[in-house]
């Protein structure tokens, strides 16, 4: 009998975890999830789940460490590491957006010529200055983002809105969406063909379900 086992990297907290479980779970798959074990072995299928940060996934993917992860698209952008796409999930949606103080004039990039802008996407946000020729300062950060315009620390934000109630609380508004995401699975340029027909098995079963939902 095979030991080959598919190494699934997912978020070890965060907002995409419990999706990414019950995705999982809804496949038929059991895992016994010990709270701070951050590794958890499938009991009825050949995979193991590695609990990690979400923004070390997409190096352990490219590394091999892990054969596939659940991680929103954003983060694939982002990392800019040799990873792909195999399948979008469907959960996790939400945006990548410029949003400033409201009620500030916004007709379209130019205007953050000069401007210094705080995200924790620096690679997306530079993208997106550069096709517009903007020039602005980045200043990066990594959380609490929607912070940074009431402490005079920057005079615009580029981050992550899902319902856009952190935007709101923060006296900020929404003016520009850079991308949009959702979560998905990715891989690393070439799998084993024994992982491969275990990762071709779970896709199987996860389109089921989500055909099974829309
Ligand atoms: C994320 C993201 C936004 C917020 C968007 O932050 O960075 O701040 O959620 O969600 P909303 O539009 O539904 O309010 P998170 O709560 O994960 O905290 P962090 O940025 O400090 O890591
Ligand atoms: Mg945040």
């Amino acid at each position: 009998m095979s030991t080959t086992r598919l190494k699934i990297a997912v978020q070890k907290s965060g907002r995409l975890l419990d999706d990414s479980l019950k995705l999982l779970k809804e496949c038929g798959i059991s895992i016994d999830n010990g709270k701070d074990q951050l590794k958890a072995r499938a009991r009825n299928f050949p995979v193991d789940i590695l609990y990690l940060r979400n923004s070390d996934i997409p190096q352990y993917v490219q590394d091999g460490v892990a054969d596939i992860g659940i991680i929103g698209q954003n983060t694939v952008v982002e990392k800019q590491k040799a990873i792909k796409e195999i399948l979008p999930l469907g959960f996790s949606t939400c945006r990548l957006s410029i949003a400033l103080p409201k009620d500030t004039e916004f007709s379209g990039p130019q205007d953050l010529n000069g401007k210094k802008i705080a995200t924790s996407y620096p690679n997306s946000l530079r993208q997106y200055l550069d096709r517009h020729q903007i020039s602005a300062e980045i200043h990066e950060i990594s959380g609490s983002v929607e912070i940074a315009p009431n402490i005079g620390l920057a005079d615009a934000i580029c981050d992550l809105v899902s319902s856009g109630s952190t935007l709101f609380k923060n006296g900020l508004e929404e003016k520009d969406i850079i991308l949009k995401s959702e979560a998905a699975i990715v891989a690393g340029e070439q799998l084993s063909t024994e992982l491969q027909a275990i990762l071709d098995k779970l896709l199987f079963r996860i389109k089921s379900v989500l055909a099974a939902r829309s």
